[in-house]
């Protein structure tokens, strides 16, 4: 049998079973049952943004079987089978919906099954910056369970997120492995077909970042082609389904390498032999041309992105460090470059050997950084990336920041050698190699001694921390002369710009204008660039002809003018990523605003991922609005339209978040107390008319508002 007629054959064993499982499901629900996956606004992903069309019911998707088909010409040609692989595809997603039928919860741990929308945008951020430089897609499988592990093991190390389809979830669960979203090893299914969940990740995010066209299917396959870095590795055996999936994948420009050799040839580029599966990290990695940055540091376990979600249990942990039982501190300083020792890394107290196991402990670490390009003002911008750094080491787990970080070691980590001094030797590496346009120097003393760690925090740390907050509450929009562009996210929403401003920060919630500035700073070709914000146009709406012309250029003409405090006029764009989102609420002239971790519905009739569906890509929506949580107590917050005391609605968890800043903003702006016990949450009120009996009973001022439209 020739490849083509391997793909015919799998396309048709699929169709003629979906045909089937959907002449049963109405038999047994009946036409009209509804059809769709959970949280996401984009019904059935794969097949809309290939047609255009959404299917929400039986007998949509029952009509849908004949577009399908008409993909399923037969010539024995590249773009026949190409076309096939699709037809697949969409057939895998049919039914991988009938499973969902009914309210159903078709998967259980470790298994996802389909991932919602929310997923999709916190990977924004993360493959744009490069923290996660591929996805892979691993099926079958493995000839041993220790290759197969070390494989995943090997694209975990490298930040690469890693989907599992079939044996190799088996091979991984029976090996111990842990797995889950949290450490980037996603098992999908253990059937064949649920390897389209993350075919739909790809084509959402060509709709969500990318502001694609549903059913625009030539420019949806050039966007995952060029923008979406995944690849496929399947390994040996391959039946005829399997292969009809593959040259679905490779239709969307994701290369697919095997380690079999019978039936098969390789197409350089998208179709790769690979007998050694030792070889496929290598082999995947240049045939998609991911690079990945060598991060060498000296520590006895992995360092890599995938292990930032990593939670240390307390059975689990060896010691533990916590700020908010004893003194600790975590800090910057700026020094003269005869006080820095470079890579010299001190621990002044006991080392972990020392400490009783499962024992609380204190901790403070200074990290002194001297630079002829150092500006005190980066000094935040370092350590807020702690965080991540020390969270990035496999079996160490970091919360919180400044006096109030908490560390915990891992019993494994502990086994395998790692010691305090280590966390000194990842801060210094990634300092160094991050921040090295301004960082010349490094040295790191951790101090472990309780004493020595109370005079830190309350000597040099917290005073520290009070200086910074007062230059923090002096940077205001006014006070500055520049503000930042942040074009990040063009990789996936190619005509997107964030301005940055002090009171408003990038929608990611990632970007505060000093993160801009410094960016700036290290890379002043790269993509935060000065605006300046000499030429006002009005100053109700925050609009300046220099920020028009910058993301006029920025955007390539793309966009025109945008407004910094104005949701209803010249709204300032979104990618995708942003945390929030607030859109207009007309029966109480207010605003309601959904955070991407909530799930419920809100009073505008819609979930976070329906109402996030309307904006994004890039493009213009008045009315609605995507913004990081910061944002929501700045004073700049829709000032055009009124400011904070617009908001209506909120999730409680978000509001009890954002509570402190926001209170004291409607307080100095408005004079109003505790405006939070005025907003409306999903234990008050889903429903808008419930809502506004609410906000009556509260004397919610923005019912006295004019309407925004
Ligand atoms: Fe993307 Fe804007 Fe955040 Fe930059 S500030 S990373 S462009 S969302
Ligand atoms: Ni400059
Ligand atoms: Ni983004």
């Amino acid at each position: 049998m020739t490849l083509f007629e391997t793909v015919f054959r799998g396309n048709d064993t699929v169709y003629e079973l979906t045909e089937q499982l959907i002449t049963e499901a109405m038999e047994k629900y009946g036409a009209e049952q509804s059809v769709g996956f959970p949280n996401t606004a984009y019904c059935l992903p794969c097949y809309y943004a290939v047609t255009g069309v959404k299917i929400k019911t039986l007998s949509e998707l029952k009509d849908a079987l004949s577009v399908v088909k008409s993909l399923m010409t037969r010539e024995p040609r590249l773009k026949d089978a190409f076309m096939s692989g699709v037809a697949t595809a969409l057939c895998a997603e049919f039914i991988e919906a009938l499973k969902y039928l009914n309210g159903a919860e078709p998967y259980e741990a470790p298994c996802y099954g389909h991932l919602g929308d929310a997923t999709i945008r916190e990977l924004g951020v993360p493959l744009v910056t490069g923290d996660i430089p591929g996805v892979a897609v691993i099926l079958g499988e493995a000839p041993t369970q220790e290759e197969g592990v070390a494989l995943v093991k090997s694209y975990q190390a490298q930040g690469i997120l890693v989907t599992l389809v079939g044996g190799i979830i088996d091979q991984c669960e029976a090996a111990g492995y842990k797995m889950g979203a949290n450490v980037r090893v996603i098992p999908l299914g253990k059937e064949v077909t649920s390897v389209i969940h993350v075919v739909s990740v790809a084509l959402r995010a060509a709709l969500i970042f990318g502001n694609i066209t549903p059913g625009d299917s030539a420019e949806l396959m050039k966007y995952t082609m060029e923008r979406v870095p995944a690849f496929v590795n399947a390994f040996a055996p391959l039946d005829e389904v399997i292969v009809a999936c593959g040259a679905g994948a490779i239709a969307l420009g994701f290369p697919v390498v095997t380690n079999q050799t019978e039936g098969v040839a390789s197409v350089p580029k998208s179709l790769l032999v690979q007998p050694d599966v030792g070889r496929f990290n290598t082999t995947s990695l240049e045939a998609r041309n991911i690079k990945i940055k060598v991060k060498n540091i000296e520590i006895p376990v992995a360092f890599a992105s995938a292990f930032e979600g990593e939670i240390i249990r307390r059975g689990d942990m060896q010691v533990e460090f916590d700020g908010s039982r004893v003194d600790c501190a975590e800090l910057v300083q700026t020094c003269e470059m005869s006080e820095v020792e470079d890579h010299k890394i001190t621990v002044i107290g006991p080392e972990a050997d020392d400490m009783e196991l499962g024992s609380k402990n204190s901790i403070a670490y200074v990290v002194k950084v001297a630079g002829k390009n150092m500006q005190p003002d980066f000094e935040p911008v370092i350590e807020r990336k702690f965080h991540n750094y020390i969270n990035c080491i496999e079996g160490v787990y970091h919360t919180g920041q400044r006096d109030m970080q908490r560390i915990r070691i891992s019993k494994d980590a502990y086994a395998a050698g790692f010691r305090v001094r280590h966390i000194g030797e990842v801060l210094y590496s990634q300092v160094k190699n991050e921040f090295d346009a301004v960082v010349d120097k490094c040295e790191v003393v951790i101090y472990t001694d309780p004493a020595e760690c109370k005079r830190i925090r309350h000597e040099v740390a917290i005073p520290v921390f009070n200086k910074r907050d007062d230059r923090l509450a002096s940077l205001t929009d006014e006070s500055v002369d520049v503000y930042y562009s942040c074009i990040l996210c063009q990789a996936f929403s190619p005509s997107h710009v964030c301005v940055v401003t002090p009171e408003r920060l990038g929608l990611c919630g990632a970007v505060s204008w000093l993160d801009a500035k410094a960016t700036h700073q290290l890379d002043p070709n790269g993509p935060c660039q000065e605006i300046t914000k000499e030429r006002v146009i009005d100053e109700r709406i925050g609009e300046y002809e220099d920020v028009n012309e910058a993301v006029r250029k920025f955007s390539q003409g793309a966009l025109e003018e945008v407004s910094l405090y104005s949701i209803m006029e010249k709204p300032m764009t979104s990618c995708g990523c942003f945390e929030c989102i607030c859109g207009i609420e007309p029966f109480s002239n207010g605003v309601c605003i959904a955070n991407r971790e909530y799930a419920g519905m809100t009073p505008l009739g819609m979930t976070f991922p329906e109402l996030a569906s309307m904006t994004g890509g890039g493009v213009q929506t008045p009315g609605f609005m995507g913004h990081g949580k910061h944002f929501i107590g700045s004073k700049k917050f829709m000032k055009a339209e009124g400011g904070v005391e617009r908001i209506v609605w909120m999730p409680k968890e978000l509001k009890e978040t954002v509570a402190e800043r926001l209170n004291a903003t409607a307080k100095e702006i408005y004079g109003i107390d505790n405006f939070t016990d005025m907003i409306g949450d999903e234990t008050i009120a889903t429903d808008p008319e419930e809502l506004v009996t609410f906000l009556t009973e509260k004397g919610h001022p923005a019912l006295g508002l004019d309407p925004m439209m």
